[in-house]
C-alpha cells in the first residue's frame, strides 16, 4: 500500500553499564535459581549501574551516539523528550541534566512518565509536534536506573530489572521512509498492579516509608503478565489494522522486553512467526522505557532490520499503559 510519513527515526543508539549480573549471582542474593530465571522470564543476565551513575548519565552517551548517527548537531536539537520512571531527580527533568551534558541549548527539554511504553509515548508526541508543529529534530531518550528502586531482598521482582537507556533522533520524513501510524492508550484503573508507592507527594519520603520498602517497586506479577499479554496483542492487532498492513508484511517486531512468554503470545496473536520476533531480553532484563531503543539499535547492528522494512514496536507498562509504533525503516 501507499503510506504517508510525516516524521521518520532517523538516527540511534543505546548505552549499558559495564557491571552484569547473572542469573548465578542472583542465586546468591535471594532464593531463586538460574533455572527459574530462565524458564519464566528468558533472562539470563541484566547491566546494573554503579553508585555514581544516574539515568542521565546512561541517557546522556546514548543521546550523544544518536545524534552522531543522524549526523545532528547538539545545537540543532528543538525537543528533548525523556521517558523514565527513574528520573535523577523529581525536579527537574532528566531531559534538562541531559541537554546541560551535551549542550543543546535550543531545546526544550521534559520527562515523560508513562513506565515501559514511555519511549513508544515519546515517539508518537514527536511524530505529532513534527506533523502539527514544525518541529525538525527531536531527541526521544528512554532511560532507566531500575536498580536504584529495586528490592534485592524481593525475588519476585529482583530477578527481572535492568539498567540502562537508548535514544533516537526524529526529524520530517524524506518522503519515502518513516512513521506510519503510533497508539497509545492507558487504563488508570490498574494503577495498584505495578507501582513504586513511596516517594512522591501521596507518601513523602521519612524515615517510616523506608523503614516499610515503599521506596521500591511492587507488583502483582500474575495479574501484569495477565493484562500485558491481553494489551500488547490488541495493539499490534490494531496498529496493522489501521495502517493497513496484514503481518505477512512486517519485517520485524520488536516488543517491549519483559518477558519472553509474553513476546511469544504477542507474536501468536498476530500469527507471526517467532523468527520474525527480535529479542534480548537475556541480556539485559526488563530496563523499561530503554528496552526497545536498546532492541532496536541491536536488532539494526545484527541486521534484521533492512531497509525498506516494516516494523512495529509495542509496550506496555505501569499506569497501565501500552504503546505501538510502526514504521518503515
Ligand atoms: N525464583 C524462584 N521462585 C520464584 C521467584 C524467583 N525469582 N519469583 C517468584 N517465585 C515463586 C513464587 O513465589 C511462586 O511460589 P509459590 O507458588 O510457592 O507462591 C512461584 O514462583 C510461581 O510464581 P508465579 O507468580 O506463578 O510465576 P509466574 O510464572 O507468573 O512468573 C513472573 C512470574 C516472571 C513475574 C511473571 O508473572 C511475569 O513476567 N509477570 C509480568 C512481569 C512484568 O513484565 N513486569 C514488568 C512490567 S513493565 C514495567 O512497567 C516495569
Amino acid at each position: 500500500m501507499e503510506n504517508e510519513f510525516s516524521s521518520m527515526i532517523s538516527g540511534f543508539s543505546f548505552a549499558v553499564p559495564e557491571k552484569i549480573l547473572t542469573n548465578f549471582d542472583m542465586e546468591k542474593l535471594v532464593d531463586t535459581n538460574d533455572e527459574w530465571i530462565r524458564s519464566r522470564t528468558g533472562m539470563q543476565e541484566r547491566h546494573i549501574a554503579d553508585e555514581s551513575t544516574a539515568t542521565s548519565d546512561l541517557g546522556t552517551e546514548a543521546a550523544k551516539k544518536a545524534l552522531a548517527k543522524a549526523g545532528v548537531k547538539a545545537t540543532d536539537v528543538d525537543v528533548i523528550i525523556f521517558a523514565t520512571a527513574t528520573p535523577d531527580t523529581p525536579f527537574p527533568s532528566t531531559g534538562c541534566y541531559v541537554q546541560r551534558n551535551i549542550g543543546a541549548v535550543n531545546a526544550a527539554a521534559f520527562d515523560i512518565s508513562a513506565a515501559c511504553s514511555g519511549f513508544l509515548y515519546g515517539l508518537s508526541m514527536a511524530d505529532a509536534l513534527i506533523k502539527g508543529g514544525g518541529y525538525k529534530n527531536i531527541l526521544i531518550i528512554g532511560g532507566e536506573t531500575l536498580s536504584k528502586i529495586t528490592d534485592y531482598t524481593d525475588r519476585n521482582t529482583c530477578v527481572l530489572f535492568g539498567d540502562g537507556a537508548g535514544a533516537a533522533v526524529v526529524q520530517p520524513s524524506d518522503g519515502t521512509r518513516g512513521i506510519i501510524h503510533t497508539l497509545m492508550k492507558s487504563d488508570g484503573r490498574l494503577v495498584d498492579l505495578l507501582n513504586m508507592p513511596g516517594g512522591g507527594s501521596r507518601i513523602p519520603a521519612s524515615h517510616e516509608s523506608i523503614d516499610q520498602r515503599l521506596h521500591y517497586i511492587k507488583m502483582e506479577g500474575q495479574e501484569v503478565f495477565k493484562h500485558a499479554v491481553t494489551a500488547m496483542g490488541d495493539a499490534a492487532v490494531e496498529s496493522l489494522k489501521k495502517a493497513g498492513i496484514s503481518s505477512d508484511e512486517l519485517g520485524l517486531l520488536i516488543p517491549h522486553q519483559a518477558n519472553v512468554r509474553i513476546m511469544q503470545a504477542t507474536a501468536r496473536r498476530i500469527k507471526l512467526p517467532i523468527e520474525k520476533v527480535f529479542m534480548n531480553v537475556h541480556k539485559y532484563g526488563n530496563t523499561s522505557a530503554a528496552s526497545i531503543p536498546i532492541a532496536l539499535t541491536e536488532a539494526q547492528e545484527e541486521g534484521r532490520l533492512k531497509e525498506g522494512d516494516y516494523c512495529l514496536l509495542v509496550s506496555f507498562g505501569g499506569g497501565f499503559t501500552t504503546g505501538a509504533v510502526l514504521f518503515k525503516m
